[in-house]
């Protein structure tokens, strides 16, 4: 099913015309397809289903409770980074058995919160860290469960930004160092161990990054488990990509087929934590042109959308699809598609070929449901978009429009 089709010329987000919800809910304003989520989070699940796993829905790429509900409900468990991830999971009552936490610098207060919590693992990311999360479970007279995160030192061949595998980056414990740390941890009254896991990098479109990792730590818990430390989980990580342009997508079954030949006859179940292959071609962002501008260089669409709404072309070069909300005929000219606000990286879109538009026409900047209301901000005082689920011929409002107020909570004048 494709979420988001042309019926006679108008664009859908499945049943519903986007002008409708542009009528109803304003713009800019983001849109989802309950069924393409669906089908995404099925489709990462079936390519598993011959392997003992787990999908952790990485919270980070939309983290709106609705989406986090519907996603329970299907069976995901979450990978979360943040203390208010663990509030949102717990929001929507995820079993937190089926709930990781990653991230480098996670605090006292949020491993208390996750001590409390009961989670599935704590992913580890340093020495320190690990140190913390014993002395905090020796202190609430808890037991930790633990993983460490490898630094496997894989090339992910993605955006600098979101390329984390190397030595060069922040992340994970460098894979020489994991066995003194795992000695430590079975060591200690206070950790379980629990796993192993990694992540690489985000958008990755080959399948060979994701092996290279899978192998580099599945040699290390075989390594353990010669030393009979015996682990449970594998975690490989998310950052399956998908298409934005025509660049083409992760061959997530050749992907899947060659992990479940590698993981055939061993004692691990599998966790993966994509975030963006299940919510990010499942999403757009709608907005409305304001002005067309020309100058002697250039053709601007102005329209009412910018890089608080959507920041990852300002942030990564990325390209969104920009289609006309109502196909009209004519030939198509190049233009940037541009927001309202201050900053010459305020755009959503450049160099693109668009048929004639008019103020007050709709687009839909398309692939925008990850990472697109998650990264939105309230820059130049505006306040973010409204969030729309729609399911058949039905739409939910799943977030409000910030209102002016809300801009102000918490400040004295
Ligand atoms: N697990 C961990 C530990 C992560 O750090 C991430 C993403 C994921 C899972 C999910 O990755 P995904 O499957 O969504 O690729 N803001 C950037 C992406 C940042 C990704 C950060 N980590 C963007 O808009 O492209």
């Amino acid at each position: 099913m494709e979420a988001f089709t042309y019926r006679e010329n108008q664009l859908c987000a499945e049943d519903v015309p986007l002008r409708t919800l542009a009528e109803r809910y304003g713009t800019p304003a983001y849109v989802y397809s309950h069924a393409a989520i669906l089908e995404n989070y099925a489709r990462i699940a079936r390519g598993l289903a011959g392997t003992p796993h787990l999908v952790c829905y990485s919270v980070k790429a939309n983290s709106n409770l609705r989406i986090l509900s519907l996603l329970r409900e299907a069976g995901a468990g979450f990978d979360i980074v943040s203390g208010g991830e663990l509030a949102r999971v717990g929001r929507v009552k995820a079993a937190m058995d089926r709930v990781v936490f990653s991230g480098v610098g996670k605090t006292v207060e949020e491993i208390d919160a996750a001590l409390a919590a009961g989670l599935l693992m704590f992913n580890v990311e340093s020495d320190g860290e690990l140190h913390v999360i014993e002395q905090r479970a020796a202190a609430l007279g808890r037991t930790a469960p633990i993983a460490l995160r490898i630094n496997p030192d894989v090339e992910a061949e993605t955006h600098p930004y979101i390329s984390t595998g190397r030595f060069i980056h922040k992340f994970g414990v460098p894979k020489d160092s994991a066995t003194a740390l795992y000695r430590h941890a079975v060591a200690s009254p206070h950790l379980r161990v629990r796993g192993i896991a990694c992540h690489i990098g985000s958008q990755i479109l080959q399948v060979e990054p994701f092996l290279k990792a899978l192998e580099e730590i599945l040699e290390i818990a075989s390594h353990l488990r010669a030393e009979g430390i015996a682990l449970e989980w594998l975690d490989l990580g998310g950052g399956y990509g998908i298409r934005y342009q025509a660049e083409a997508p992760l061959d997530w079954d050749g992907l899947t087929s060659r992990i479940h030949h590698q993981l055939a006859h061993s004692p691990y179940r599998l966790i993966v934590e994509p975030g963006r292959a299940i919510v990010g071609d499942a999403g757009l962002l709608l907005t409305r042109v304001l002005y067309l501008k020309h100058t002697p260089e250039k053709n601007f669409i102005i329209v009412d959308g910018g890089m608080n709404d959507l920041l990852r072309p300002a942030l990564y070069g990325s390209e969104h699809q920009v289609w006309p909300v109502l196909k009209r005929p004519g030939p198509a000219r190049p233009a940037d598609v541009v927001g309202p606000l201050c900053e010459t990286g305020d755009f959503l879109a450049r160099d693109r070929q668009l048929a004639p538009l008019q103020p007050g026409d709709l687009l839909a900047v398309m692939t925008a449901g990850a990472y697109g209301f998650a990264l939105a901000s309230n820059y130049n005082s505006r306040p973010r978009p409204p969030e729309i689920l729609v399911s058949g011929s039905e739409a939910q409002l799943i977030r409000a429009r910030e209102r002016l107020d809300d801009l102000m909570t918490g400040e004295t004048p």
